[in-house]
Parts: C-alpha cells; structure tokens; sequence
C-alpha cells in the first residue's frame, strides 16, 4: 500500500530578547537606514547566553505536539536542521529528545545550512514508510548569535536567533497527503563564500584560531546575493514544472528569510504578486534553518491557510545547499 505523508502540526519559538538596528548602531558602525534599505530587517531575536539550540527547539516542538494533539511518546523519529548544534556531539536531536521526552523515538540532525529544514524534511519523509517509523518531529533550530562576530559589521546585522518545528505523520489517504514533493541540491565548489572558517577537524579551536575569529561566520555577502536569486529561482521553477503544478495554483511562497531584496528578486522572478510572498524578516532576520519552519508556523497561527492551500518553500545556504519543496495544508 502507498503511503503519504501529512503535516500534523506545527510550532514555533523566538526568545525573548529582540536587538534592534538603533541597539546596533551603538555596537558597529551602521545606521538603521543602512540595514533596512539593503536587508529589509528592522529587529532580530537574540537567545539568552544559557539558552542553547536545543532549548529552542524543544519548545518549538512542544507547541507543534500540542497542535498536532500528539504526547512526546507518539513520535518515532526526531530530525533536526542545525548548524549551531548544543555541542558537536551528541546530536542536537538527542537533546531535545531527551527535553520533550520522546523516549521512543530516534534522533539526529543535518547540517545543511539555511536550506537545512527542507533537507530534513525530505529525509524524514523518504523514512516515513509507515513501517519502521510513523510520526516524526523535524526541527530547524539555530543560534546564530552564537557565531557571528559582533565586531563585523557586514555579517552581524543579518542574523538572529529562531526555532520552528513540523511534525510529520505517514497516512494510507492520498487525501490526507502534504507532501507533494521537493528538489534539493549543493555545490560544494562554492564552500568558501559562506562558511565558518574554525572549529572543526580543519582547524580545531586553540587561541590563535580564537583570536582570529576563526569560529565565526565569514561571507561574500555580493556573491552570495547573486548566488541565492539565481539558485532560488531556477529550483522553485524546476520543482513546479516536475510537479506539474502552476504558479497560480501557489497560495504561499515561502522563502528562506535572509534578505528583503533577495525574496523580492524571487518573487518577481516567479511573477508571484507580493501578498502571496510570506516575509518576517524585518521581525526576525536570518535565522538559518529556523526561518522556512517559523515562517509556516506563523501562516497557520494567523489562519492564513485554509485546508487544500499549497506552500512551495524555497531555500539557500551556505555548502552551497538549496532546496525547495511543495506542501499542502491538510488539517481542517
Ligand atoms: N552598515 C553600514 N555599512 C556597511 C555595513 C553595515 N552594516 N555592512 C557593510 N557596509 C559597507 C561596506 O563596508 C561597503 O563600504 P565601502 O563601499 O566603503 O567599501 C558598503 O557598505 C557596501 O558594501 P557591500 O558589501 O557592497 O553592500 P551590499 O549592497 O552588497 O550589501 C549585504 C551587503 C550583506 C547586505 C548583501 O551583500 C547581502 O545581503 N548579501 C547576501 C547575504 C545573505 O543573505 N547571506 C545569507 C544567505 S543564506
């Protein structure tokens, strides 16, 4: 028998302190003016020092059980997007796995950058046969403050701190299915434009490295600007066309939040009209893996959606990774 896959709920998280541009402007050389006309961003959330990403996400993931009207038991397999996990090991997933009680399920993450919750999703989907597992948590969870720079003034206005969840469940009613499908894609041959340059088996972390900055995010921002329009666009038009489905037939296009310019380039690329663009950034800035889960959570939390609408995502980041996927809203 075929399976499916619906979405079962969703959930979010933002923690509680919000850094402004004018609290920037008195930390790096920058104005409020210069942030929002090229980034659109206006304020980021920020993560409390002892707040990790697990803790992020484990909130997250206890509103979407709620939604879904699932207990923590009911899942069988937890997914987490992240590229600022708790630790290197343990996975981020064992964290919150261990944070909502999940003791039935298996948990790991990937490291896919600011595509990595539409990764995860298409990975938990490919496992949701319904046999070995049923129900699962996908997490995208980051704590961006915790590898920027705060001195660099080209990369510390353009991130914040976010969770968001989805919980995923196989069903045999083709009715029921949200998942119409997903293309995903990297290039490791432009590794080097968006990247954290220490910390891992390259360049473990001594005080050289530290004093160099070498555990902070570096980036081409001109480069990567190019990069994500075009990426973004060729993969969302790929997946309409391999899906058979129409632009008109799109209620929400969901774009990684990393840039206003960016999803208006996008958007007028696809001829999308703006009202069906979902945009937060200026709210919430880039929170990597975070923004395409927290971007759904709060479509469906204003009642934005309605049973039958279709999100086509759509996301970029650093590997280079990219990935866009096609879902419906199923739930009453
Ligand atoms: N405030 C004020 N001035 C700043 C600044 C800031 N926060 N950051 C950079 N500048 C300065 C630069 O130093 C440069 O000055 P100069 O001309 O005297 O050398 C000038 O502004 C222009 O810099 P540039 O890098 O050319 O700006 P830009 O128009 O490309 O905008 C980004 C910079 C980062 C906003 C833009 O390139 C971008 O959004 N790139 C994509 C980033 C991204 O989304 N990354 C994540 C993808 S998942």
């Amino acid at each position: 028998m075929q399976n499916y896959v619906r979405i079962a709920g969703t959930g979010s998280y933002l923690p509680e302190k919000i850094l402004t541009n004018f609290d920037l402007e008195k930390m790096v050389e920058t104005s409020d003016e210069w942030i929002r006309t090229r980034t659109g961003i206006a304020q980021r959330h920020i993560a409390a020092k002892d707040e990790a990403t697990s803790d992020m996400g484990a909130v997250a993931a206890t509103n979407a059980l709620e939604m879904a009207g699932m207990t923590p038991e009911d899942i069988d397999l937890i997914i987490v997007a992240t590229i600022t996990p708790d630790v290197p090991f343990p996975n981020t997933g064992c964290y919150i796995q261990k944070k909502i009680g999940a003791k039935n399920a298996t948990a790991f993450s990937v490291e896919a950058a600011c595509s990595g919750f539409v990764f995860a999703s298409d990975v938990a989907v490919s496992m949701l046969d319904g046999k070995r597992y049923k129900r699962a948590l996908v997490v995208g969870a980051e704590k961006m403050s915790s590898i920027v720079d705060w001195e660099d003034r080209s990369t510390c206005v353009l991130f914040g701190d976010a969770a968001g969840a989805m919980i995923l469940e196989a069903v045999e009613n083709e009715e029921e299915n949200s998942y119409i499908g997903a293309q995903l894609g990297t290039d490791g041959n432009f590794s080097d434009i968006l990247y954290v340059p220490g910390g891992g088996s390259r360049m473990p972390l001594d005080e050289i490295a530290l004093n160099e900055k070498l555990n902070c995010l570096r980036m081409s921002g001109q480069e990567v600007f190019k990069q994500a329009v075009n990426t973004m666009s060729r993969v969302s038009v790929d997946l309409l066309g391999q899906t058979g489905i129409d632009f008109d037939q799109v209620r929400w296009l969901v774009p990684h939040q990393a840039n206003i310019r960016i999803i208006n380039a996008i958007r007028k690329k696809l001829r999308l009209p703006e009202e069906r663009c979902y945009v937060n950034v200026d709210r919430i800035g880039n929170s990597s893996a975070a923004t395409i889960p927290v971007a759904i959570d709060e479509i469906v939390r204003n009642g934005d959606i309605q049973k039958g609408d279709l999100l086509l995502t759509v996301a970029f980041g650093g590997g280079l990774t990219w990935g866009s996927s096609i879902l419906r809203w199923t739930k009453d």
